[in-house]
């Protein structure tokens, strides 16, 4: 984790935030790199869902709600609570269900539970009493839920279909460590499948096997991928089936995603809460994961360390190879003149002009080739066009491949189709 944290921050993903202030816990800022690399993940994300999935239709709900749509969810009554105690010497706090009759660290005494709800309260205008409180959402999909009749009418939807979100969740969270894995601000991505109660173990299979997919295709190792079945008294309030799909991190195995029967819980509560009728409530069928937990499983699934290097120039140190899919990796080219030379400077810039209409591209020309490829290798840059004289004389350029370093010489002309085919 120190070798992915320092690369992270050093070639601009992933910064702590706050920094100059002495850094917020468990708060970061997404660099340049890792800005793309989000923007990446929720296009697949959105892709899957929109373009790949049938039925499945786009939504974008408040962050602030009505305080009644978590009393109906359940979120504010004991569901979505801890119940903590707290070390008297080092303040460190435990979950009830997870602690001996001591502190961990330091064997101190602990204190009597307390009940502890993870929602992120605010106050709404001027007043800050009990009438002016909302929350920050905890999840994304209760402004699904609550849209649930808008969308189907408006859009003419009919059963099964599904609707997708994208956007910011909080929670309080108590313990926050292993970096970007736990974070009181993060996004989540959530799919809501509407369907037919009797076809709801159908579609629960359906979703489990497509969401593991979506990874195996955007090249996750399928054997650092795996899904956990959540047994009665541990899952969450709403589900009555729920699938974790786990990933295998440097800290060890943990839920990226979770696959949830919520059958009418969501749906019934806001009808019973809200005097909203609804004839025939449906089964939900949901896929939530965090953009940012997902990010450093491809993250750490992508970075590859190679000791003593690669090729045949190569010193004998570590090199290091951010192979992240094509879909995903925030640079797709970078544009390399060979010497700083005016004649190349020149022909590289126009070719950098070029091609970044289309795609995500840097230029460079700080430093010798080789350190200039390792550079772009450690952010996961596809693909370099190095540009030399024969680019003056010829109009070719050379491209080297990020994964197998082999080169090609390509017309300068036939650049966009090359792209184009790969990319
Ligand atoms: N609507 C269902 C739901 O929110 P969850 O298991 O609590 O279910 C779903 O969260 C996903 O959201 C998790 O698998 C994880 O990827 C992400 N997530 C949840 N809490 C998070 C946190 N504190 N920091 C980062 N990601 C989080």
């Amino acid at each position: 984790m120190k070798k992915i944290i320092s690369l992270a921050k050093q070639r601009g993903f992933i910064f702590p935030s706050s920094e100059i202030y002495g850094g917020f816990n468990s708060s970061y800022d997404f660099g340049p790199l890792g800005a793309l690399l989000k923007r990446n993940i929720k296009e697949a994300w959105l892709k899957e869902m929109l373009n790949i999935q049938d039925n499945i239709v786009n939504l974008d709900a408040a962050i602030l709600m009505s305080p009644k749509v978590w009393e109906a969810s359940g979120h504010l009554s004991k569901g979505f609570a801890d119940e903590l105690v707290e070390c008297k010497k080092c303040h460190k706090r435990y979950r009830l269900d997870q602690v001996k009759d001591k502190c961990e660290d330091c064997g101190g005494e602990l204190t009597e539970p307390k009940q502890f709800n993870l929602m992120m309260k605010t106050f709404i205008g001027s007043t800050e009493d009990e009438a002016s409180t909302a929350y920050l959402r905890a999840e994304t999909c209760q402004g699904i839920y609550i849209n649930y009749k808008n969308v189907l009418n408006s859009m003419r939807m009919k059963l099964p279909f599904g609707i997708a979100q994208i956007g910011k969740s909080f929670r309080n969270e108590i313990t926050t460590k292993n970096y970007i894995f736990r974070m009181r601000e993060f996004e989540q991505m959530e799919m809501q499948w509407f369907c037919e109660p009797k076809e709801a173990d159908k579609w629960f299979d359906y979703w489990k096997e497509q969401r593991w997919n979506w990874y195996i295709n955007l090249g996750i190792n399928p054997k650092k991928l795996r899904m956990q079945e959540i047994p009665d008294g541990e899952r969450a309030h709403y589900a009555k089936r729920q699938i974790d799909l786990e990933y295998e991190f440097p800290f060890g195995w943990q839920e990226i995603e979770g696959i949830h029967n919520r059958g009418d819980w969501d749906l019934s509560q806001h009808s019973k809460h809200s005097g909203e009728k609804m004839d025939d409530i449906p089964y939900i069928i949901e896929t939530s994961v965090g953009v940012e937990r997902s990010l450093l499983a491809f993250f750490c699934d992508a970075f590859t360390e190679v000791e003593g290097g690669r090729g045949k120039d190569a010193k004998k140190e570590e090199e290091i190879v951010l192979k992240l899919h094509k879909d995903l990796a925030p640079i797709k080219i970078a544009v390399l003149p060979l010497m700083k030379k005016d004649v190349l400077v020149e022909k590289a810039k126009e070719i950098y002009k070029s091609l970044k209409k289309r795609y995500i591209v840097q230029y460079d020309q700080q430093g010798s080739i080789g350190k200039r490829y390792r550079r772009q290798d450690e952010i996961g840059t596809l693909y370099c066009v190095t540009i030399d004289f024969d680019s003056i004389e010829k109009g070719t350029v050379t491209i080297r491949d990020r994964d197998t370093m082999e080169q090609e010489v390509v017309e300068i002309d036939k650049l966009v189709e090359y792209f184009e085919e790969r990319l």
